[in-house]
């Protein structure tokens, strides 16, 4: 899309990090946006932040994970804006990584694939839609580099191929069946933001009772390395240009540091060799974390 002034976005997970990022960019552009988000005093923290810059912003406490209130968020943007062009299916948790994949408790995989996949699910049966009715927007899927590596971390890295996995399918049957809708998929590396602390939001039914110190060492091992990522104002950046220049794969680190790790594992698959991992940057420092003494 290239005319954004005056159209409006909607941004889940649009209080904190990347998606905070996304709502100033969206807004600096002139655009309205209405940003999204379960942890209210926070949005609301950051509606008032925006409003200060001068751009007409609602803010619609959500939780991604249930379709009623997202149908409930595109009815609000809908009726504050008129019509909606740009959305961001942002919001995301990082649960637990720590230990096998057979022993990762329920309620981490309900917790993480209810935010980061059926928060963008519902995401795109609520929204894509109106899109598809009014004949143009732009959609913006969050994955991650953990969708296009092997790894990934346990149910986060399962999230992010399948919203890669769908954002595919989507591009594909935009082009088929509206193509003045377009799609991006973002897959960051590590970004200076909250996600670390993201139990803060992890609703009371999932919380997991016992507690995990490998968990606990790794999460604080992510807080180091992510303190050393990205400015989410850089990836927000990126986007921007995707959404002006209709480009799907939206990749901000784009150093062969981050980029071999794909290829290693394309490789894999095409040449049918045993899946190999290929250390991202910041591995060490998770390792060291990890090594710490209780
Ligand atoms: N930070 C990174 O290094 C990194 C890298 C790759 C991908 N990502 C992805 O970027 C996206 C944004 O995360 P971030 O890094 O900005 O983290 P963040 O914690 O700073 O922001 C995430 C936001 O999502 C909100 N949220 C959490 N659960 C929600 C729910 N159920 N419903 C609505 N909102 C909810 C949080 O309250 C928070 O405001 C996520 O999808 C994440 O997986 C982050």
């Amino acid at each position: 899309m290239e005319d954004l002034s005056g159209r409006a976005a909607v941004v889940t997970g649009g209080a904190s990090g990347i998606g905070f990022a996304l709502a100033e960019r969206f807004a600096a552009e002139g655009m309205g946006v209405v940003i999204a988000d379960v942890e209210a005093a926070a949005l609301r923290e950051a509606g008032r932040k925006l409003r200060a810059t001068g751009a007409d912003v609602l803010e619609v406490t959500t939780e991604v994970s249930d379709p009623g209130q997202v149908a409930s968020l595109a009815d609000q943007a809908e009726s504050h804006f008129g019509a909606v062009h740009v959305v961001c299916n942002n919001a995301g948790v990082a649960g637990n990584t720590a230990g096998p994949l057979w022993g990762v408790p329920l309620e981490d995989w309900r917790w993480t694939l209810g935010v980061n996949l059926w928060g963008v699910i519902n995401g795109v049966r609520t929204f894509v839609p109106r899109l598809v009715a009014q004949g143009e927007g732009h959609v913006v899927n969050t994955a991650s580099m953990a969708g296009l590596i092997t790894g990934g971390g346990g149910p986060y890295g399962v999230s992010k191929h399948a919203v890669v996995s769908l954002s595919e399918n989507l591009f594909f049957d935009l082009q088929l069946f509206a193509p003045g809708v377009g799609v991006s998929v973002l897959c960051p590396g590590w970004v200076n933001t909250r996600i670390a602390d993201a139990e803060r939001n992890r609703p009371p039914e999932l919380v997991v009772s016992r507690t995990d110190p490998m968990a606990q060492k790794v999460r604080k091992g992510l807080g180091r390395v992510l303190e050393a990522g990205m400015a989410p104002g850089e990836v927000a950046e990126r986007v921007l240009g995707a959404i002006h220049e209709n480009r799907f794969y939206v990749l901000p680190h784009d150093d062969e540091a981050w980029l071999a790790p794909v290829r290693n594992r394309m490789t894999d698959i095409l040449e049918a060799r045993q899946p190999t991992r290929t250390p991202v940057p910041g591995s060490d420092l998770l390792m060291a974390a990890a090594a710490e003494p209780d």
